[in-house]
């Protein structure tokens, strides 16, 4: 494979940029400084370190981003920014997509790859995912309506929701929810069902992964490290999809 391609399938550096790099020596294959971006290497063997980070073969890549408000969770959209807008370029083009929505004005924390199996498996209603959200809304939740949103909610379309959980904060107009299912608008729809209303969303957990352990400020983004792909892929177990 040709070192620029490579790093655009690494998702390091587009072929322009590798080719910048590579003039200005800042690319090494097996301790050699190589000048060419075209320079043939054996993705699996070779030792290969741009600007002084060794870069290793991966077939997918895993990004956890920190998604600001007014920006929405698409690849492509002709009128909105997207979460992709905030990525450098190569990953559009190396097919990352969102693994899950936030709704425009959410915040908080997104999974993001080009690994369509692990995705659909992670999002498979039978694997449960647990998530949770930091909410604030309109009008204090009462105990007597927490235990409702715990048991199941018919929302307006005649669903059942499956039992969550709310955890109520201050005067109840805010706290932590945890679902384990991921219908369109599924809070603010809940609590519209309870005659509240949410004003403020933000995601602060999926799985295992935590905003608060990614270290991002809003609008921030970074690879998942090893251990954070490998507990993915023990949940997206093949086992369990519907
Ligand atoms: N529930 C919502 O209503 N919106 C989101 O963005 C996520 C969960």
């Amino acid at each position: 494979m040709r070192l620029d391609k490579f790093l655009s399938v690494c998702a390091v550096a587009s072929r322009t940029e590798s080719k910048r790099a590579a003039r200005c020596g800042e690319i090494l294959v097996n301790g050699v400084c190589v000048r060419a971006s075209d320079f043939a290497v054996d993705s699996e063997r070779d030792v290969i370190v741009f600007r002084g980070e060794r870069v290793v073969y991966r077939k997918y890549t895993y990004i956890i981003l920190n998604k600001p408000d007014g920006v929405v969770s698409a690849t492509d959209d002709p009128r909105e920014k997207t979460v992709l807008d905030i990525l450098p370029e190569q990953f559009s083009k190396k097919g990352i997509f969102p693994c899950g929505r936030l709704d425009k004005n959410t915040v908080g924390l997104m999974l993001l790859t080009d690994n369509g199996e692990l995705a659909h498996r992670l999002l498979a209603p039978k694997n449960h995912v647990e998530k949770k959200y930091r909410f604030r809304s309109k009008f204090p939740v009462s105990e007597a309506d927490a235990k409702r949103f715990e048991a199941g909610l018919t929302l307006e379309d005649g669903y059942v929701t499956k039992p969550a959980k709310i955890e109520l904060m201050g005067d109840g107009s805010e706290g932590i929810i945890t679902l384990h299912e991921g219908k369109y608008h599924q809070i603010k729809r809940m609590l519209d069902a309870l005659g509240n209303k949410i004003t403020y969303l933000e995601r602060i957990s999926f799985a295992h992964l935590t905003l608060e352990d990614s270290g991002l400020s809003r609008g921030e983004w970074r690879y998942l490290n090893e251990d954070e792909i490998a507990e993915l892929e023990k949940i997206a177990d093949t086992s369990k999809v519907s």
